[in-house]
């Protein structure tokens, strides 16, 4: 057997993608000076799992950390893509929101803290519909007031991916960090071919899932802004030197008017079949 094109850099590395959750957010930070928050060991789980007959989990899939990243306070929430597909549910969605707010409250207080959100989920955890829902809308007021002091920063390597109501919270943040084997899309796959039949999205057909949702895609478009290797110390190091830049001039979600044009123009080539973009979109469309 020929060893040709072995590539013992990619054969050695150290890939994130591989890391549980509670891995990969220790792997983000200053070496030794992390600590974990309400752990499974506190048994705050689910309390609607076990009727529904799914075995919860004691940390409900949601690792939450504290420590130093580039020598200053932040916080890690993890989602475990591997527990009911990284859904969120009240619990999780609750150490999460409460842990961005401790973070906010330390910046009002004076004390810089970063928040980095690792985002493997499939969105609203199904089982629990309304609560998980609810959860969403906190997420989101939390990621708005923490953002003003300290950069929140989401990141998603994979396999999940980010989908569902958690991909509005990763448009509202600082900084997008994603993988090539990463997804991100508000609706998932299956959920398009289950809405609107296969003619409209083939969830099998996987060049096209990462042509639409993949990280690649995500970046070249703006929506992510780092696109990084499955690699640990890359993926630490993307992170380290996002929190150490602060705080956008202008967050991407604010941006309304380059994103209304942006996708003006795009209905305008679809449509006239020309490549021809004039600049006053706005008024020519009907
Ligand atoms: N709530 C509860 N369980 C969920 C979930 C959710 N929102 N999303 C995924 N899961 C579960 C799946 O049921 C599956 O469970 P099982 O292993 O017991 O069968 C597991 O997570 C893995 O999901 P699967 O679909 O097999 O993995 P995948 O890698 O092929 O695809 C997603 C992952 C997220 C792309 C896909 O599950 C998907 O499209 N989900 C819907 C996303 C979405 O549109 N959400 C909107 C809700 S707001």
């Amino acid at each position: 057997m020929s060893n040709e094109g072995y590539n013992a850099r990619f054969i050695n590395r150290q890939s994130f993608i591989e890391l549980d959750a509670r891995e990969r957010a220790k792997a983000l930070f200053d070496a030794g000076t992390s600590r974990e928050l309400l752990g499974p060991f506190d048994r705050v789980e689910s309390p609607w799992l076990a009727m529904q007959g799914v075995t919860p989990q004691e940390d409900d899939g949601c690792v939450v950390m504290k420590g130093k990243i580039a020598g200053q306070a932040a916080v890690v929430v993890a989602l475990e893509g591997a527990f009911q597909g990284g859904s969120i549910g009240e619990v999780s969605g609750a150490k999460m929101t409460a842990a961005l707010d401790l973070a906010c409250a330390d910046n009002e207080k004076g004390i810089r803290t970063s928040a980095v959100i690792l985002l493997e989920t499939g969105g609203v955890r199904l089982q629990e519909a309304n609560l998980g829902l609810a959860v969403i809308a906190e997420l989101m007021a939390s990621i708005l007031a923490l953002r003003k002091h300290a950069p929140v920063i989401c990141l998603t390597a994979g396999t999940v991916g980010c989908f569902g109501g958690m991909s509005l919270a990763a448009g509202l943040a600082s900084y997008v960090v994603m993988t090539r084997e990463a997804r991100l899309g508000m609706n998932g796959p299956e959920v398009i071919e289950q809405e609107n039949g296969v003619e409209e999205f083939d969830s099998s057909d996987r060049a096209l899932i990462w042509a639409i949702h993949g990280g690649e895609q995500r970046y070249a478009t703006g929506l992510a802004d780092a696109l990084v290797g499955d690699d640990t110390p890359q993926v630490a190091n993307a992170v380290r030197h996002l929190v150490s830049k602060g705080v956008p001039p202008v967050h991407r979600s604010s941006q309304v008017a380059l994103y209304r044009n942006r996708n003006c123009e795009a209905r305008y080539v679809a449509a006239v079949g020309s490549q021809r973009v004039p600049r006053t979109l706005d008024n020519e469309w009907i």
